[in-house]
């Protein structure tokens, strides 16, 4: 069974996007699945520069913790972002890192993964920020995971998401989703059922 990688792009290493990804991370532990977590941390990440480059190396060119995640990629079932919202989307600093993922990486690494996307805010605007982080999952043939509600936790701190139950109940649902298709993923698998191939992308451009 493949893991699932999260990616918690709030500058809180232990603030409201590690709570909620730890009551995703409490069910998966139940169902035998791995997790991993990383942080971005707090310092600056750059954002994409367009230099195309990674369309000739597969890889950024900057060389940081972009392509530590893209190589671990095949042992990935499985990406889950979270963001806290900041003015009503997901923050530079998980975009930044998203952008150069997915645009350096070649798409047959994400294709047939499943994706989902965590955000938190005190007040408003979680359903931009969430529908602005799924748009990386739906371009690569990866299958986003619906919850009860969308994945959506309220509060300033830890303290405060402990105490949305319905925002930890919406994660543990995530996370019983996640665990129930990937070993639906896995046991077509090992009855022959093989994943779509895909034809060469088309690119149209009106120019
Ligand atoms: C720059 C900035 C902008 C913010 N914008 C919003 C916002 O638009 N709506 C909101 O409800 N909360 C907003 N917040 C609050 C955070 O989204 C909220 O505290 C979040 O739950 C923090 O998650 P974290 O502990 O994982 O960092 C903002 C916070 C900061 C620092």
């Amino acid at each position: 069974m493949k893991k699932v990688m999260f990616i918690n792009g709030s500058p809180n290493e232990n603030g409201c996007i590690s709570t909620a990804m730890d009551e995703v991370i409490s069910v998966l532990d139940q169902n035998g699945i791995e997790s991993e977590k990383l942080w971005l941390g707090k310092k600056a990440i750059p954002d994409c520069i367009a230099c195309h480059s990674c369309q000739e190396t597969g890889s950024c060119i900057f060389g940081d913790e972009v392509n530590a995640v893209a190589a671990d990629l095949d042992d990935v079932g499985a990406i889950v972002v979270g963001s806290p919202v900041y003015y009503g989307g997901p923050n530079g600093r998980l975009t930044s890192f998203l952008d150069r993922l997915f645009f350096s990486v070649p798409d047959e690494k994400f294709n047939g993964k499943f994706g989902a996307s965590i955000v938190s805010c005190r007040r408003g605007g979680a359903s931009a920020a969430f529908e602005r982080l799924n748009q990386y999952f739906l371009m690569e043939n990866m299958h986003v995971v619906a919850s009860q509600y969308w994945n959506q936790v309220h509060g300033s701190s830890a303290a405060d998401v402990k105490k949305d139950l319905e925002g930890l109940q919406t994660m543990r649902t995530l996370g019983r989703n996640i665990a129930w298709l990937m070993k639906a993923i896995d046991a077509g698998e090992q009855n022959g059922i093989q994943a779509p191939v895909h034809e060469a992308k088309t690119f149209t451009n009106f120019i």
